[in-house]
C-alpha cells in the first residue's frame, strides 16, 4: 500500500485505522475493561518516566539487535498475541506474522486467532511463538499444545490472566462476533468500510481456526462462543506451567503477571520467561500499570529469567523506557493491529519502522550506543506514587 510514510506515529495509524475496520472490531482493539482507566495509566503512566539526556558522547555504530527467548530480535520488541486478528484485516495473522518475520522480531499467535496455527506455519519460512490459554477441556490444550509442535513453533506464551473475562462495555454494547453476524447495523459498517469488506470476501478464514474443527461444537457457532466463554479455566493454579512445558518441551513464557510474589511463583514452577502484563488493561480495571509494577518484579526475578512487559508500549520511547527499567524486550498489541488496519501487512512493518525510529533517536539522544548498555543510568527520574507496604504472599 502506497504512502504510508506519511504516517509519522502509531497514534495516526490508530486514526487510520478507525477510519478503515468496522467499528466493532476496532473497539473490540481499543477497549479496556470497565471504566478503561488501567488502559489508560498504562499510556498515562511512560510519560513519568523521565529520561537523563547526555551530550557528547560517540553515537556512531548504534545497535538495538538483541534476543529474545533465544530468537534474534531486530530491536527488543515482539507482536503480542491479540484476538480476533483477523477481523482487523483479512488474513490479518499471517499478514502480521510475515511482517514481523521480514522486519526481524517474534511474532506470537493467539490462541482466539482467526488464521490458525497451521495457516501461520504454511504462509510463513521462521518459527513463531503461540499463545495458550488454559481451558478446562484439557484434551484440546493437548492437542493445541501438540499442533504448536508439529508447527514448530518455537516458544509458548502461557497466558495466566484471563481465568475469567474482563467485562468490556463497547464489545456488549456491539455484540461483537467472528464471524459477525450480518445485523442491519453490521451491514451498514461494511457498506462504509469497503475496503475491509471486498478483502474479507476474498478470504475464507472468518473464525476461530484454531477451534473450529478441532472440538465437537465447532459446527454451530453460536454454541462455539458459549463453549469458549465457558472453557477459561477458573480452578487454574501455578502447577499448570509444569504440565504445559513437559508436554512441550520447548520454553514457555508466562504471561499476566503483575505482583512479585505471583512473578517468584511463576519462576519457582518453571516458568522461561515472564511478560509483566495487565492484559492492555483488559481484565482487572483498577490495577497498576505494567511500567509502574516493572522495577518491583524485575528486582523479584530479574536475576533469574527475563522479564518482558507489554501493556501501553506506542513509541520505541517507551521500550527504551521498558528497558531502562529492567525489561529484556516488550510486546506490542495495539500498536501492531492499527498498523495492520491502517494498511494490512505493510502497515504492520509501518508501525515497527515507527518504533524502531524512535528507539535508536531517544537511545543515541540518552548517550548510548547500543540497547544492551540501556539501563537505570539513563533514568533521570520516575515520578509514580509509592505502593502500600510490601505485601508478602496474600
Ligand atoms: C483476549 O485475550 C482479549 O483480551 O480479548
Amino acid at each position: 500500500m502506497a504512502n504510508l510514510e506519511r504516517f509519522l506515529t502509531i497514534d495516526e495509524l490508530m486514526a487510520e485505522a478507525r477510519r478503515k475496520v468496522p467499528k466493532q472490531f476496532f473497539d473490540y482493539a481499543d477497549s479496556g475493561a470497565w471504566t478503561e482507566s488501567t488502559y489508560r495509566a498504562n499510556t498515562e503512566d511512560f510519560r513519568k518516566v523521565f529520561l537523563r539526556q547526555r551530550v557528547a558522547v560517540n553515537m556512531e555504530g548504534r545497535n538495538l539487535a538483541t534476543t529474545m527467548t533465544g530468537e534474534q530480535a531486530a530491536m527488543p520488541v515482539a507482536l503480542a498475541p491479540t484476538g480476533f486478528t483477523g477481523m482487523q484485516s483479512a488474513d490479518g495473522e499471517i499478514k502480521a506474522a510475515r511482517a514481523a518475520e521480514k522486519f526481524g522480531v517474534p511474532f506470537t499467535l493467539s490462541t482466539m486467532s482467526i488464521c490458525s496455527i497451521e495457516d501461520v506455519a504454511e504462509n510463513t519460512s521462521k518459527p513463531f511463538w503461540f499463545q495458550l490459554y488454559m481451558m478446562r477441556d484439557r484434551g484440546f490444550i493437548e492437542r493445541l499444545i501438540d499442533r504448536a509442535k508439529a508447527a514448530k513453533c518455537s516458544a509458548l506464551v502461557l497466558t495466566m490472566d484471563l481465568q475469567i473475562l474482563g467485562q468490556r462495555h463497547k464489545d456488549l454494547r456491539n455484540g461483537m462476533s467472528a464471524p459477525p453476524k450480518f445485523t442491519p447495523k453490521f451491514v451498514f459498517e461494511m457498506m462504509i468500510k469497503p475496503r475491509w469488506a471486498m478483502q474479507m470476501l476474498g478470504t475464507r478464514r472468518h473464525t476461530f481456526r484454531n477451534i473450529v474443527g478441532h472440538v465437537d461444537a465447532a459446527g454451530d457457532l453460536s454454541k462455539l462462543s458459549a463453549w469458549t466463554s465457558s472453557q477459561f479455566d477458573p480452578a487454574l493454579s501455578w502447577k499448570e506451567i509444569g504440565w504445559v512445558k513437559e508436554r512441550f518441551g520447548g520454553p514457555v513464557i508466562v504471561k499476566g503477571i503483575l505482583d512479585a510474589d505471583d512473578a517468584r511463583a511463576a519462576v519457582a514452577h518453571g516458568a522461561d520467561g515472564i511478560i509483566v502484563s495487565n492484559h492492555g488493561g483488559r481484565q482487572l480495571d483498577g490495577a497498576p500499570s505494567s511500567i509502574r509494577v516493572l522495577p518491583e518484579i524485575v528486582e523479584a526475578v530479574g536475576h533469574l529469567t527475563d522479564v518482558y512487559l507489554d501493556s501501553g508500549i506506542r513509541s520505541g520511547q517507551d521500550v527504551l523506557k521498558a528497558v531502562a527499567l529492567g525489561a529484556k524486550g516488550t510486546f506490542i498489541g495495539r500498536a501492531f493491529l492499527w498498523g495492520l488496519g491502517a494498511g494490512g501487512e505493510a502497515g504492520v512493518t509501518r508501525a515497527l519502522e515507527i518504533i524502531r525510529r524512535e528507539l535508536d533517536i531517544t537511545m543515541a539522544l540518552c548517550g548510548e550506543r547500543d540497547i544492551h548498555d540501556v539501563g537505570l543510568h539513563n533514568i533521570y527520574s520516575v515520578d509514580f506514587p509509592p505502593r502500600m507496604a510490601p505485601a508478602s504472599n496474600r
